[in-house]
């Protein structure tokens, strides 16, 4: 059942700092035994919660985006796992092995670019499979296990933070740096990727200004990134995508800082729709271009980016703006929600290991 909470006191009553710096997208709440997501689809009108007891739920959730960015869908599809496990009412071990494995493979289906989220979904099989006890037992170990995973991408975030901020110029003493979509807590399990390195630096005082590409369709960046930013008085200035390169001539923009949603062994990119042209004009202006991404967004069994499958979402993200359309009918649409940008345009890919050269990531495999 998804319930919807516009009273936000529920929230204050967690274990969690929820102080105005602190956005946590995904919550697991011990009192009622289930999810929390704040609905990002209706943000920044609108700061709402719903609540998620059912993996069915999670699911969609994640496929209309309620939840979004690589690791919150990771940490979403974790706690999913355990939604659908606590479902399950066999307490053969084999059994229940199998009815979580279907749970897997309908939370796998929702998006397919996105690593992180496989790569979760992996990491609760694996538990499960390794697990040696009672079915009520492992229930017990999934629950933490998502909570694991969900507080060591905090770290790792936070991790990715202090490594950015060793990319930052020397000179200017504060620098400007144009971000794509959203990479905030909000598209993780808290503080972001490429956002994250911007709080660091704004942290640091090493910030003039983030310059934050609406990002068509969906506008994460005018919905989503400007918010976190106005949360934290960090100094913002929205501006549409094809005003980059005009930025980049003007001398603007001083590096160039993108999160991704799956990353090849060779340092190929996927990230949201935007990104590649963004670097093509970066490199076109000598602008750094960085990648900030936790390790679990690499995805070391694709040799290079070819092999990332990219979301095609509806059409309607096109041809309405609200509710209203605005193409002439018999208009056709192509809407991929990612590109891949090749690793030659990538200066340097941050991750909570620290700045590696995307040739090199392969000898970080571990
Ligand atoms: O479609 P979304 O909003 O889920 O896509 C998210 C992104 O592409 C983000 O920009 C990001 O780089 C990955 S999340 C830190």
């Amino acid at each position: 059942m998804l319930r919807r909470y516009q009273d936000l006191s529920d929230l204050y009553n967690l274990n969690m700092d929820n102080s105005s710096n602190h956005i946590y997208p995904v919550i697991w709440h011990k009192q009622k035994d289930c999810v929390l997501l704040i609905d990002q689809t209706r943000l920044p009108k609108e700061y709402s919660v719903v609540e998620i007891d059912r993996y069915e739920d999670m699911a969609q959730a994640i496929k209309t985006m309620i939840v979004r960015g690589a690791p919150a869908i990771g940490v979403a599809a974790a706690y999913g796992m355990y939604l659908g496990a606590r479902e399950i009412t066999t307490s053969d071990r084999q059994e229940f092995l199998q009815e979580l494995d279907t749970i897997a493979e309908v939370l796998r289906q929702t998006r397919p670019t996105a690593v992180n989220l496989f790569w979760a979904v992996s990491r609760m099989l694996r538990t499960a499979y390794e697990f040696v006890g009672s079915v009520a037992e492992l229930k017990d170990i999934l629950l933490t296990t998502a909570q694991t995973i969900q507080q060591e991408d905090l770290q790792t975030c936070q991790a990715i933070g202090d490594h950015g901020l060793f990319v930052l110029p020397k000179t200017p003493a504060k620098v400007n740096i144009l971000t794509h979509c959203n990479t905030g807590s909000l598209a993780t399990a808290g503080y972001g990727t490429a956002l994250g390195v911007i709080r660091s630096a704004w942290r640091e005082n090493r910030l003039q200004r983030v310059y934050a590409d609406e990002t068509r369709p969906r506008l994460q960046g005018a919905k989503l990134t400007v918010w976190e930013c106005i949360q934290e008085g960090i100094p913002v200035t929205l501006i549409t995508d094809s005003m980059a390169a005009h930025c980049m001539q003007q001398n603007m923009i001083d590096l160039v800082i993108v999160g991704a949603d799956r990353i090849a062994a060779n340092g190929d990119t996927a990230n949201k729709i935007g990104t590649y042209s963004l670097a093509i004009v970066a490199q076109a202006h000598n602008v750094p271009f960085y990648v900030a991404a936790p390790f679990s967004t690499i995805d070391f069994k694709l040799v290079d980016g070819k092999q990332i499958p990219i979301e095609e979402r509806h059409p309607s993200e096109i041809y309405q703006i609200g509710n209203t359309e605005i193409c002439a009918k018999g208009t056709e649409f192509y809407n991929p929600a990612f590109d891949v940008t090749p690793a030659r345009l990538i200066t340097g890919i941050i991750t909570e290991k620290g700045v590696i050269a995307p040739q090199d990531l392969i000898n970080h495999k571990s």
